[in-house]
């Protein structure tokens, strides 16, 4: 009976715990009474002037806060109302660009089991983002864009409902990673189902929202609720902090949390040495601990420093970030010859082994460093962004001195044109394998010119720059490269960057690259793959030169299986190797106007549009001009550099007129 009374006692004095504790306010998070009541985990401190970091300038951290009690969030089924105030301030690394943000979050756990760093900012991770059993409300403030979860820009806030994307979102008023302090306000109306964001930089409620947002919150929300923070860094990092709070539930709209007094406020934690603290301690030991620790403190922090640095496999899913050049350096075993797997675009490639054994491959490209370092890290990171299964994912990067090194998912299978032309004892590629390959870079090209948040130009399509996985599925390198490789240069002479053959014509008069020189370049590349010859053959008779020109002409008389590569033996579809051919033709049409898009070729390819009967005579063929002057006329063949790649083509770099400096 007794043990009865105590279990319901015990259980009434929870039930009040929960019941009651309907006011949080915090200014400052010093003394024992407001620590006890915040749990904190991942980076999350509370500095000694009673400022709470969530995080620091360490890369790919996360750090939550939340208050350790559970709240009721419900009557009967419904969300009440509530309200919240929050004084917080962002310190980026580099004062122009933030390393992610951090969000107001309501949860079921205050650990957030789940929560990855970087752009999920601790909240969710890639197998959980926008899943219901979430139960996650947060308001972002974030200053990074995020492409993946269509980021409005660098400085919004949103309001997250169990996504990383936002359902709504505003640029913000203020410049959020400013560093200065900024007071936030949350509010959510239950009757009207409206919730409401405010920004200042003074201890005044401005009367307007800059967000508005109309929401029932009670699918979202479960009955108990742990409130608190969550932020993330990634490869860019930023201290955040919040010097306090103060939040309110109630059931009737008038009470709201009490506003901040920004003047009662801690200050802001001054840049602190990391490891003096426990050089100190060390040093207050008597003299043999003393001893110990001279030892122990610098093995343990070389040990710290060495873990931080090896990169678990789950980092590689989350996004590009910089390798040390040591590690590089080991993995290719110091870029022996024997690990070279090629030349790329810009650069040699050398297979290389993690210390996780994780297979990669490192592109090194000699870079002038005039670019700088903060817009060459921003680069990066939106080259590393773009991910679709036929493009091939870019790990991360590394730049020591003049040397600019790339990390990519390792290919087994090597390049295309390895396969399509050298008579190695490498079995030849059916064509059943052909057509997947055209296929899928169709794919990944449209996805690189219109299913991403920008129009990304490859600009160099070419068999060299196919690659092939282990199920011989293909995916495009290099992409987003050229761009990076040019900002270095001079605006004013704009360098073409190509491959001879795959060069659309107009290329060579403006320099301007495109989405249809683009599509010319993969017109090269679906003749290519069946034929089984370069665009440009320097062993072929004269007539057969142009790839393209040839295979018009066996076009026109009737004869066009006669262009098919040999070593198919005879076996293929006939009817997708002409819808192929076809569509080489109608995308080496010198008007880049009359190429079809990517969305279309994709479309031809899938066969769910006819390709058209007629097709127009590429590169003016039919207006009777000979051989070369297809491309252009033959001035610009002379200023071909013989900066000539691994025998794929003929790479070419001219100087241009300047138009995309533009
Ligand atoms: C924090 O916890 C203490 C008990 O440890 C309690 O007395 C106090 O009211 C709490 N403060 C707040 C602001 O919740
Ligand atoms: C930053 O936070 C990390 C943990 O997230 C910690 O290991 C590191 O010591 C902190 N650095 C500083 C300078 O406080
Ligand atoms: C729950 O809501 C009802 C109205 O729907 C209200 O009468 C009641 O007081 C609320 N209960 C609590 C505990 O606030
Ligand atoms: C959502 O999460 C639940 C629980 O973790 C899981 O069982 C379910 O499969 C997830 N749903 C999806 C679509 O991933
Ligand atoms: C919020 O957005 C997600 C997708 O990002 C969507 O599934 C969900 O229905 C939206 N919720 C509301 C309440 O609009």
């Amino acid at each position: 009976m007794a043990k009865t009374l105590l279990l319901l006692f015990a259980l009434l004095t929870l039930f009040s715990r929960i019941t009651h504790q309907q006011e949080l306010f915090f200014e400052g998070f010093n003394g024992g009474e407001a620590a006890a009541n915040m749990s904190l985990n991942g980076g999350a401190v509370i500095h000694q002037g009673g400022t709470l970091g969530l995080t620091n300038d360490t890369k790919r951290v996360l750090g939550h806060a939340f208050y350790s009690t559970p709240i009721q969030f419900k009557n009967k089924s419904k969300v009440v109302s509530f309200s919240t105030a929050f004084a917080f301030a962002i310190v980026p690394q580099y004062p122009t660009l933030g390393g992610h943000g951090f969000a107001f979050t309501i949860s079921p756990s205050k650990d957030l089991p789940n929560g990855y760093p970087s752009q999920y900012m601790g909240l969710l991770g890639p197998k959980n983002v926008g899943n219901f059993s979430n139960h996650l409300f947060a308001v972002e403030f974030d200053t990074v864009q995020d492409f993946e979860f269509g980021d409005i820009n660098d400085n919004h806030v949103g309001i997250n409902l169990n996504n990383m994307a936002s359902n709504k979102s505003v640029k913000a008023t203020l410049n959020l990673k400013s560093g200065k302090v900024i007071q936030a306000w949350v509010d959510y109306h239950s009757s009207k189902n409206q919730l409401e964001v405010r920004l200042s930089q003074t201890s005044t409620k401005p009367n307007s929202p800059i967000l508005s947002y109309e929401v029932d919150l009670s699918p979202i929300l479960q009955h108990s609720m742990y409130v608190g923070f969550s932020s993330s860094t990634g490869l860019l990092a930023s201290s955040h902090y919040i010097l306090g709070w103060s939040f309110n539930i109630n059931n009737n709209n008038g009470d709201y949390a009490k506003t901040l007094s920004l003047k009662n406020l801690p200050p802001l934690p001054s840049r602190d040495k990391p490891h003096r603290r426990a050089l100190i301690l060390g040093l207050s030991l008597s003299a043999s601990i003393f001893l110990l620790c001279s030892i122990a403190v610098p093995f343990y922090l070389i040990r710290k420093l060495r873990n931080a640095e090896v990169i678990e496999p789950w980092e590689l899913e989350v996004g590009p970030h910089r390798f040390r050049y040591k590690e590089l350096k080991k993995a290719t075993r110091n870029f022996h010859h024997k690990n070279m797997l090629g030349f790329g675009g810009f650069g040699a490639v050398f297979k290389g082994t993690l210390e996780s054994n994780t297979e990669i491959a490192v592109k090194r490209v000699s870079h002038d460093s005039k670019q700088g370092f903060q817009e060459f890290v921003s680069e990066i990171e939106t080259i590393g962004r773009l991910r679709h299964r036929n493009l091939v994912q870019l790990l991360g990067w590394c730049r020591n001195r003049a040397d600019l090194l790339l990390v990519y998912d390792f290919m087994p299978n090597g390049s295309l044109d390895k396969h399509l032309f050298e008579d190695s004892a490498r079995k030849t590629l059916t064509w059943e394998q052909r057509f997947k390959i055209v296929k899928g870079v169709a794919s990944g090209l449209l996805y690189l010119h219109e299913e991403w948040e920008q129009t990304v130009i490859h600009r160099d399509i070419k068999a060299g720059n196919v690659l092939l996985d282990g199920d011989m599925n293909a995916r495009l390198g290099d992409f987003g490269l050229a761009k990076l490789y040019d900002r270095g240069s001079n605006p004013s002479t704009t360098r073409v960057v190509g491959t001879l053959g795959y060069l659309a014509p107009e290329l060579t008069k403006t320099g301007r690259p495109s989405t249809s020189s683009d599509v010319y370049a993969f017109g090269a590349l679906l003749l290519e793959v069946v034929c089984g010859r370069r665009p440009v053959e320097a062993k072929a008779m004269p007539e057969e030169l142009l790839l393209v020109e040839w295979v018009w002409e066996r076009w026109r008389v009737g004869a066009v299986l006669e262009v098919l590569d040999s070593k198919l033996g005879g076996i293929y579809d006939v009817v997708e190797v002409v819808v192929v051919i076809k569509l080489g033709l109608l995308c080496s049409c010198e008007v880049p106007e009359m190429r079809p898009s990517m969305r279309q070729v994709v479309r031809f390819l899938e066969g769910e549009v006819p390709l058209p009967e007629v097709i127009p005579p590429p590169d003016g063929f039919g207006a009777g001009k000979g051989v070369g002057t297809a491309y252009g006329g033959n001035t610009w063949l002379s200023a071909v550099d013989d900066d000539v790649e691994d025998g794929s083509g003929l790479s070419v770099l001219l100087s241009g007129t300047g138009d995309e400096g533009r």
